[in-house]
């Protein structure tokens, strides 16, 4: 039996489902020694700011129960090195490349969008907002509506390629964030960043982090992953999301699409096993054929019928 793993992110079409997740698979020379990229849904670059960062000091990483936890700081090259060092190699592979940007200001995404708008192998931007907005106070962008809209505007407004607006799980209501983002024109959303953790070791009685916290990520956060995906397809029904937070495997692929997205990134498992994403591809495969089931698209948000569209069927306008 043939079966179709094809997906669409808005105007994105993906031949599988299975991307990496920014800031796991840096631009993919890395990877391509260990497996053909081509086999890959897209390749999402690690985030890029307007300038170079060097980001933060070691020890940078930390091991935890079914998880781990970083601050690396964002440490990249700056757009315009990634731009001439990175890009060009990458875009010759026969892959689409989902672009990570960063900013602390609105206007360091307007320049970043600026910077980026046209430039030939770019398919698509991921804006993460899950950073720091100096502007106001060192609040998370993605912690509050107004202040992700702006950053969101501030790209959309520039490039034509799909934009989609990476958020944070850490807030009380992610649908209002998500909606936020796509009333300043992103095509979808990427769920979740990384959760804000700490771990202390015991003999040091100091933070195993140098920068104290961290991000948490890996198979810990999943079901906190799967539940925002649910949230915001349940709130936005058609808009693509891009899920992600502790998959490995094609049955966690699966389980985000039954949960309401669209694509799927994995991250951390990669630093485990660099070929956790081909494998996951080729078991997506196997599961299709096991389960009867022709397409992937077909069981997206299975698990539970957008609000909005249930109650448009519910009123006979659907
Ligand atoms: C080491 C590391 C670096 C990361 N860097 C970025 C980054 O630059 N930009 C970004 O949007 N997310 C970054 N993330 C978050 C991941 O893209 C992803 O959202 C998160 O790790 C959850 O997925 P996972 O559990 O599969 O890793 C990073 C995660 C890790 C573990």
């Amino acid at each position: 039996m043939s079966v179709d793993l094809a997906v669409e992110l808005g105007p994105l079409r993906l031949r599988n489902p299975v991307v990496t997740a920014s800031g796991c698979f840096a631009s993919g020379r890395e990877m391509a020694r260990f497996f053909d990229l081509s086999t890959l849904g897209a390749v999402v670059t690690k985030s890029v700011t307007l300038e170079a960062r060097a980001g933060l000091p070691p020890p940078r990483m930390a091991e935890t129960a079914s998880g781990m936890l970083n601050a690396i700081g964002l440490q990249n090259p700056g757009v315009d090195a990634w731009l001439d060092r990175d890009l060009p190699w990458l875009a010759a592979q026969d892959v689409p490349v989902i672009a990570s940007i960063a900013g602390r200001t609105v206007d360091e995404y307007g320049l970043l969008a600026k910077r980026l708008k046209d430039v030939p192998g770019i398919a698509a931007l991921e804006v993460n907002i899950s950073c720091p907005n100096v502007e106001d106070r060192g609040t998370v962008f993605a912690c509050r509506t107004g202040a992700s809209g702006e950053a969101i505007a501030a790209v959309t407004s520039t490039v034509d390629v799909p934009v989609f607006a990476k958020l944070t799980p850490d807030v009380t209501d992610i649908a209002s964030i998500a909606a936020a983002a796509v009333d300043a024109g992103a095509t979808g959303v990427s769920l979740i960043n990384t959760l804000l953790g700490m771990a202390i070791d015991l003999e040091t009685r100091r933070p195993k982090l140098a920068a104290g916290t961290g991000g948490l990520s890996g198979p810990a956060i999943k079901p906190v992953a799967i539940r925002a995906v649910h949230q915001v397809h349940r709130a936005l029904g058609q808009v693509p999301i891009i899920g992600m937070g502790g998959a490995r495997t094609a049955e966690d692929v699966i389980e985000f699409v039954m949960g309401g997205a669209s694509a799927v990134a994995i991250g951390t498992a990669t630093f485990a096993d660099p070929c956790a994403i081909p494998d996951a591809v080729r078991g997506l495969v196997h599961w299709l054929r096991r389960h009867d089931e022709p397409s992937l698209a077909r069981l997206r948000g299975i698990a539970g019928a957008p609000v909005r569209e249930a109650r448009r069927a519910r009123e006979g306008t659907a």
